[in-house]
């Protein structure tokens, strides 16, 4: 039955008890071997609304090859006009975050959970994130990092797939995708920088995630 005799059906309220057809997105994406063929898919992506708003994507920066992935919630105005994660003010924080722990902003990679920004920087909706969940998953499978950092509820939820508060989720070694990569979930810098009592915990959590980077690789 297709999803038009589903729709008639149903408007004549009469139940129907099949199973409607998802529909396919506008546009399925093609198998891809590196970051910038990605970043183009990304660019021409309409699987929903949000592309109807933005600027531009933002597919992310940093090292193609870079062994800390870093993972935040969608883009802002400042990004959405930049084209480039975390420029505004949370970015700049998130840049000193990193470097407390020895890291330099162009040796990790830094993407978002969304590639487009959601109106009034609104929280992300179930549908959005699932259809950008396979842009994040193909970032992962080519980039092959050591360890991800997901910052933000939002990030750590949707990479997880829980509904955990982010308060309880940090302080433990998760693993993303079927090579177990090692995740960690602290504060979104923005958080952070209205709750600032809480960069203490923020620092504990780059640190625990640093111990389980070095641990994998010794
Ligand atoms: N907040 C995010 O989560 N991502 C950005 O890129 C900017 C702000």
């Amino acid at each position: 039955m297709t999803n038009q005799q589903h729709e008639m059906l149903a408007s004549m309220g009469i139940d129907v008890w099949i199973q409607r057809t998802p529909a396919a997105p506008i546009n399925p994406l093609v198998k891809v071997t590196n970051l910038a063929e990605l970043a183009r898919s990304v660019a021409k992506c309409m699987r929903c609304e949000l592309h109807e708003h933005r600027i531009q994507t933002v597919f992310g920066t940093g090292a193609a090859d870079a062994s800390w992935l870093i993972i935040g919630e969608a883009p802002g105005a400042e990004e959405d006009r930049c084209g480039e994660p975390f420029v505004g003010r949370a970015g700049q924080l998130l840049t000193a975050m990193l470097r407390s722990i020895g890291l330099a902003r162009e040796q990790v990679f830094i993407a978002n959970v969304l590639k487009c920004r959601p109106p009034n920087n609104r929280d992300p909706k179930e549908h959005e994130v699932a259809q950008c969940a396979e842009y994040l998953s193909e970032q992962v499978r080519l980039i092959q990092p050591r360890i991800i950092l997901a910052v933000g509820r939002i990030a750590a939820q949707s990479l997880l797939k829980t509904a955990t508060p982010i308060g309880k989720m940090r302080g433990q070694r998760y693993t993303y995708g079927e090579q177990q990569i090692p995740v960690v979930v602290t504060y979104h810098p923005a958080y952070l920088l209205r709750s600032p009592q809480e960069k203490r915990k923020s620092w504990q959590d780059l640190n625990f995630a640093k111990k389980l980077f070095e641990e994998s690789c010794a």
